[in-house]
């Protein structure tokens, strides 16, 4: 069975431009492949992910036998996001832009799925992602228009993460413009929706 997971990183949860763009793909997919199993991690309104702390990272890196019980819970919390990750055929990730970068929380989602040994590791040949296989659909919303330009900090930055835990087949949509004027933003949705219909067919 096909297994996709969305991940939404909108403070404003459903809400969100950049989940409401998920959203749309999502209803596609669903209507292409109904037996999907279609999982939500939301990790910044609904289950915020924690803040990588130097407790958090100690407890992946001591051995399983010496962790104490704070540390199993934390690697635990990190297995489960790994795990759910490693099961998804699709991933589908909400992004939206807050001061010129990714939302903190999907950073520190990041944080907690880039195990050594776990979803990489290091080899003579420099280091190899072991999450393969997957296509990742990554819906950008944006108050400004940065595509293509230096000042799109998200694109080579996610883009990178995903190569280095071995996601290489990644697909961008923007949904840009949204805060410059009502004509803009209805013009940036329509061309993301455009873009939506265009991947669905
Ligand atoms: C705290 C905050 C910071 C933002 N910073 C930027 C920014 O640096 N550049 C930009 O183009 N838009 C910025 N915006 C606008 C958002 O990118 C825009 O509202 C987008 O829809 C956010 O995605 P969301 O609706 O899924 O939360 C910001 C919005 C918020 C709430």
């Amino acid at each position: 069975m096909t297994t996709l997971l969305q991940i939404n990183a909108s403070i404003h949860n459903d809400s969100g431009q950049s989940s409401r763009l998920a959203n749309q793909f999502v209803e596609t997919f669903r209507a292409r492949y109904p037996h999907a199993k279609v999982l939500i991690r939301d990790v910044a309104a609904a289950e915020p992910v924690p803040h990588l702390t130097g407790e958090r990272f100690g407890a992946f890196i001591t051995k399983p036998e010496e962790r104490s019980a704070a540390q199993h819970a934390v690697v635990a919390y990190s297995d489960a996001l790994i795990e759910e990750i490693k099961q998804a055929d699709v991933v589908v990730i909400g992004l939206p832009m807050y001061n010129f970068g990714v939302p903190s929380q999907l950073k520190a989602y990041f944080d907690h799925i880039a195990r050594a040994g776990v979803t990489f590791a290091y080899t003579e040949k420099g280091p190899a992602g072991k999450l393969t296989g997957k296509k990742v659909y990554v819906f950008a919303a944006r108050g400004g228009q940065y595509s293509g330009t230096p000042m799109d900090t998200q694109t080579g930055y996610v883009r990178d993460f995903l190569a280095f835990l071995g996601m290489t087949d990644v697909q961008f949509v923007y949904a840009e413009g949204l805060a410059i004027s009502p004509q803009s933003k209805e013009a940036g949705l329509a061309k993301a929706a455009a873009h939506i219909a265009q991947l669905a067919a």
